[in-house]
């Protein structure tokens, strides 16, 4: 039997090893470098590729890997060329979520809906365009810059100065030195997303994330700071639609490029007045997302996983879900996503309720006590018969775990409970 490791240290990625410990078919979980909840824990980064299929190699691991930023290096395409088995995009795939102009240019050319959209590395010609046109806009920042690089302003000024930060300022480096000017569409946002083979996808359970730091959507944008499954706003015939016009226009249309895209394929998708529009793209499960999603799932992963590496997705069953709501509420440290303490001591973490896993991310175990060591720290996440009771848990859950500086919106789920 294969072990699995696991490449990553977020809530992402604990809640991925805890579903592949469950599988007969594999033997141990490994984390690099995992977090204080995970075990078999390996001190390599995610970037030190050789590093870790080295250890893949020797430990004959079957290898997943939680974020973005090894994809796009092409940790795929080093550990193939080496025969070892990997689950995730090529780098030429991962383009996706790297360019947002890649991405833009590749909806366009194969029809797939998208707001309508204009790319400048010039600010003075953007600010014109910012002043020409009517509607409001998003400004993308086209590399990766750690979530923090889609600026969503409600009018002229505010795009004027997401320009400059970009363009003159050059807040995100070179991430930032070309930039997406899209038009805003003022919808429902969700998640979608989908496990490929290269030549199929099939859906995972549909959910929703909670992006800004407060309540009611207020503050800044984080990794974000809840999610629950499955989402209501998308309902079966809006499920149905967005497989057939986003996911799979997009596994064939990537194929016929000469990219096929095996892995996760996550489309952030804003829905108004029954139309859907993609976006962005991300090549990796969501965090947190993942996390209820794992909870819900009674198939097990790594036959989907491996069957993907084969390409041979079409042999398995539809994946079975729980019939039952998770919700998943992000404890963070106070100050995130801007400066916030380390190393306090969190308490509670032992309490045991049935349906409920506390997920680590940002943490640590020195000597036995389990400190805090990131923005986001634990992911709480409750299944309930209905999303109003796993709501419910979750946050009983929550109340039994401490540390001077924690912090958590208390109104995840809630969009939820309107549709
Ligand atoms: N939760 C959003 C993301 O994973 O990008």
């Amino acid at each position: 039997m294969p072990n699995v490791l696991v490449v990553g240290s977020g809530g992402r990625e604990h809640a991925l090893g805890w579903k592949l410990s469950q599988s007969t078919k594999v033997d141990k979980v490994y984390y690099a470098p995992g977090n204080g909840g995970t075990e078999n824990n390996i001190e390599i980064s995610v970037n030190e590729i050789d590093k870790l299929a080295k250890f893949a190699s020797e430990n004959k691991c079957f290898t997943i890997v939680g974020p973005e930023a090894p994809l796009v290096e092409g940790i795929v395409d080093e550990f193939t060329k080496k025969g070892l088995r990997i689950f995730g995009p090529t780098k030429n795939s991962a383009q996706l979520e790297s360019s947002k102009i890649w991405a833009k240019d590749f909806l366009k050319r194969h029809d797939i809906t998208t707001p309508s959209f204009e790319v400048f590395d010039d600010a003075e010609k953007a600010k014109q365009y910012a002043k020409s046109v009517n509607h409001s806009l998003v400004v993308k920042a086209d590399g990766l810059a750690a979530g923090k690089g889609v600026i969503i302003c409600d009018d002229t000024d505010s795009a004027l100065a997401a320009i400059d930060k970009m363009l003159v300022e050059k807040a995100f480096g070179s991430a930032g030195s070309k930039i997406v000017l899209e038009e805003k569409i003022d919808g429902e946002e969700a998640s979608f997303i989908a496990l490929s083979d290269g030549t199929m996808a099939i859906p995972m359970a549909t959910s929703q994330d909670h992006k800004r730091i407060f309540d009611n959507d207020k503050g800044l944008n984080t990794g974000g700071m809840g999610a629950y499954s499955p989402a209501p706003i998308i309902d079966e015939s809006i499920a149905e639609q967005i497989q057939k016009d986003i996911i799979n226009k997009t596994i064939t249309s990537m194929a016929q490029e000469g990219n096929p895209f095996k892995g996760f394929l996550y489309a952030g998708i804003m829905i108004k007045d029954d139309k859907l529009y993609v976006l962005e793209f991300n090549v990796r499960m969501g965090d947190p997302e993942c996390q209820p999603i794992m909870m819900r799932m009674n198939s097990d992963l790594y036959e989907y996983l491996d069957a993907c590496v084969d390409t041979d997705l079409a042999k398995l069953e539809p994946i079975s879900w729980k019939n039952q709501s998770a919700v998943c509420v992000v404890l963070s440290s106070k100050g995130y996503p801007e400066s916030y303490p380390k190393n306090e001591e969190m308490l509670g973490l032992d309490s045991q309720q049935s349906g409920t896993f506390v997920f680590h991310a940002g943490t640590k175990n020195e000597d036995g006590k389990i400190l805090t060591n990131g923005g986001r720290v634990l992911g709480v996440t409750a299944l309930g018969d209905t999303l109003q009771s796993s709501i419910s848990n979750a946050y009983s859950m929550v109340d039994k775990i401490s540390w001077p500086n924690k912090y958590y919106r208390t109104d995840i789920g809630k969009k939820g409970l309107i549709h």
